[in-house]
C-alpha cells in the first residue's frame, strides 16, 4: 500500500461508532444538560472583555471598532456559526463519538487530515482554557480590591509576581517606571513570577472534571444561571440609560470596522462545537446533540445582540474611549451610568457573575480538550496511557492531568491578545473543514442514515466555508498590530509542528497498529 493511500485512509462512521462502544464513558447527559454546557462554554470572556475592543477598536489603533454597528458584527459572526453549527449537528447525530470535528474528518478526508484537525482543536481548546483562566485571575484580583476595608492587605494587594506571568509583570512595572529587578524575586538567577489565581482555578477545574461529568454539569448549571442573571440585569437596567444619540453615526469605520468587529467577536461564540465532543456521554445523542448545539447558539445570539444594543446605547463607542471600557466594558458602562454607592456596588456584584461565567467556560474547554486527546489516543495517534479511566469516577484522569500541567505552563508565558486571535484561527479552520466534510460525505456515502440533515446542502455548508474563510482572510490581510502578526505566525508554526509530529510518530504508530491487527 502506498504512503498516499495510508494518508487518505478513512475510518468509516461505523468503525468510529464501534470503537466508541469499546470506551467506557458514562452516558448521563440529556438535552438540557447539553444546552447548559453549551451556554456555559460559549458565554465568557468574549462578551465580558473582548466586546469592548470589537466596539471601540484596539487601544493601539491596529483594528478599527464597529461602533454601534457592533450588533451587525454580532449577527455576521452568528451567521458564520449557524452554518457550521448545522454541519456539526449533521455529523454529531450521524457519528456520535467523542472526537467532534476530528472524528468527522477521519470519516471523510482520511488519517492525515484527521490528525491535523485534532491538532488544531487541541490548540483551540487548550489556548482558550489558558486565556480564560488568565482573564478569570484578573477579574478575581480586581474583585478582591473592592473589599479593601474587610480583607487583609496581602489578599487585596498581592505582590505582582504572584498574580502575573513574568513578561506581563515586567511590562506592567516598566510602564510605571519601576525597575522590575527590585520587585521580582530571583532564585538561582531565575526570576519567579507566576499567576497563582490562574493556576489555582486550573487545579480546581481539573479536580472537578476528574470527579465526573454529571457533577460537572450540576456545577455548570449553577454558574450558567448566575451569569445569565447578571447579563439579564445589565440588559434590563441598562435600557433605562440608553441614549439614542449614542447610536449615531451607526458605523463610524464602515464595513472594515464591522468585519473586524465580527472577526474579533467570533471568539465570544466559540464553544458550541465543544458540545459535539461529549457525544459518548449523551443518553440520546442522535436526537439531543443537534438540539443542544443549535439551542445554545440561539440563546447566546439573542443575549449578545441585546447586550450589543444596550452597551453601545449607554456609552459612546465612536472616537476615543476610556481604557477601563476596553478592559471590562459591561462593568465600566454600568458604573459610568450610575452615581453614589450604586456606581461601586452594582459593578462589584456584576463581577461575581462574570467570574462565574468564566468558570463555566473553563470547565467545558478543559473537558473538550481531554475528550479530543482521548479519541486521538484511541486511534493510535498518541500513547495508549492517555486512555486510562479513573477506577472510581470513570473519567480520563491521566489526560485531564496532562491538560492541567500544559495549561499551568501556558499561564507562565501566554500573550492574551494573541491567544484570542490564535483561538479564532484554529476554530475557523476546523469549521471550514467540517462544512467541507459534510459535502464530501454526502457525495461518497449518500445512503447513510442521517438522523439530522443540513438543509439546502451543499449551499448552506458552502456559505459556512465562505463566511469563516472570508473573516479569516480579512483579518490576515487587514490587521496591522503586533498581536495579529504573532497569532498568524504562531498558527502556521503550530500546523507545521503538527505535520512533523504526524510524520515522525503518528503515521508509524498507526502502521504498527494495523500490522498487529493483521497478525491477530
Ligand atoms: N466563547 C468563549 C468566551 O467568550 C471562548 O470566553
Amino acid at each position: 500500500m502506498t504512503i498516499l493511500q495510508n494518508l487518505l485512509k478513512r475510518k468509516t462512521p461505523d468503525d468510529a461508532v464501534n470503537s466508541a462502544k469499546e470506551g467506557g464513558l458514562e452516558k448521563t447527559l440529556g438535552v438540557w444538560d447539553l444546552i447548559i454546557l453549551g451556554v456555559g462554554a460559549i458565554i465568557g470572556s468574549g462578551i465580558f472583555a473582548v466586546v469592548g475592543i470589537a466596539a471601540a477598536g484596539s487601544a493601539d489603533g491596529a483594528s478599527p471598532g464597529a461602533g454601534p454597528a457592533l450588533v451587525l458584527s454580532m449577527i455576521i459572526a452568528a451567521i458564520a456559526c449557524v452554518f457550521s453549527a448545522l454541519c456539526f449537528s449533521e455529523f454529531a447525530a450521524m457519528i456520535p463519538v467523542s472526537g467532534g470535528a476530528y472524528s468527522y474528518t477521519y470519516a471523510t478526508l482520511g488519517e492525515c487530515a484527521a490528525w491535523l484537525v485534532g491538532w488544531i482543536l487541541m490548540l483551540e481548546y487548550v489556548i482558550a482554557f489558558i486565556a480564560v483562566s488568565c482573564a478569570w485571575a484578573n477579574y478575581v484580583v480586581q474583585f478582591l480590591k473592592g473589599f479593601g476595608h474587610i480583607l487583609p492587605a496581602w489578599l487585596v494587594n498581592p505582590p505582582i509576581w504572584l498574580v502575573s506571568d513574568f513578561r506581563s509583570a515586567v511590562h506592567s512595572l516598566t510602564s510605571q517606571g519601576v525597575d522590575y529587578h527590585s520587585v521580582i524575586p530571583y532564585f538561582c538567577g531565575i526570576p519567579f513570577s507566576i499567576n497563582l489565581p490562574a493556576i489555582l482555578i486550573i487545579l480546581f477545574i481539573t479536580l472537578t472534571l476528574i470527579k465526573g461529568t454529571k457533577d460537572s454539569t450540576k456545577f455548570a448549571t449553577f454558574m450558567v444561571v448566575l451569569k445569565l442573571g447578571i447579563i439579564g440585569l445589565f440588559i434590563l437596567s441598562g435600557l433605562f440609560f440608553v441614549e439614542p444619540a449614542n447610536w449615531t453615526p451607526f458605523a463610524p469605520n464602515g464595513f472594515s470596522g464591522v468585519f473586524m468587529g465580527a472577526f474579533i467577536i467570533f471568539f465570544a461564540y466559540i464553544g458550541f462545537d465543544a458540545l459535539a465532543t461529549t457525544a459518548e456521554e449523551c443518553k440520546n445523542p442522535q436526537r439531543d446533540l443537534p438540539r443542544g448545539i443549535i439551542g445554545s447558539l440561539i440563546v447566546t445570539t439573542i443575549v449578545y445582540t441585546l447586550v450589543a444594543l444596550v452597551l453601545t446605547g449607554m456609552y459612546k463607542t465612536q472616537g476615543k474611549v476610556d481604557a477601563a471600557f476596553l478592559g471590562a466594558p459591561l462593568a465600566f458602562t454600568m458604573s459610568n451610568a450610575l452615581h453614589g454607592w450604586a456606581a461601586k456596588a452594582v459593578p462589584g456584584f456584576m463581577s461575581v457573575g462574570i467570574i462565574a461565567g468564566l468558570t463555566s467556560v473553563l470547565l467545558v474547554m478543559q473537558m473538550a480538550a481531554t475528550r479530543i486527546l482521548y479519541v486521538m489516543s484511541r486511534d493510535h495517534f498518541l500513547p495508549e496511557v492517555f486512555q486510562k479511566l479513573h477506577p472510581k469516577f470513570n473519567t480520563p484522569h491521566v489526560l485531564t492531568w496532562v491538560v492541567c500541567i500544559v495549561s499551568v505552563f501556558g499561564t507562565l508565558t501566554l500573550n492574551l491578545d494573541a491567544a484570542a486571535a490564535l483561538c479564532n484561527f484554529g476554530t475557523f479552520t476546523s469549521f471550514i473543514i467540517v462544512c467541507a466534510a459534510v459535502i464530501i460525505l454526502r457525495k461518497i456515502d449518500p445512503d447513510r442514515h442521517r438522523p439530522f440533515k443540513v438543509p439546502f446542502c451543499p449551499w448552506f455548508p458552502l456559505a459556512g466555508i465562505l463566511c469563516c474563510g472570508g473573516l479569516m482572510a480579512f483579518m490576515m490581510i487587514t490587521a496591522k498590530g503586533e498581536s495579529a502578526r504573532l497569532s498568524t505566525e504562531l498558527f502556521f508554526a503550530w500546523i507545521i509542528m503538527g505535520a512533523l509530529i504526524y510524520a515522525t510518530y503518528g503515521y508509524h504508530k498507526n502502521r504498527k497498529a494495523e500490522q498487529e491487527k493483521i497478525e491477530k
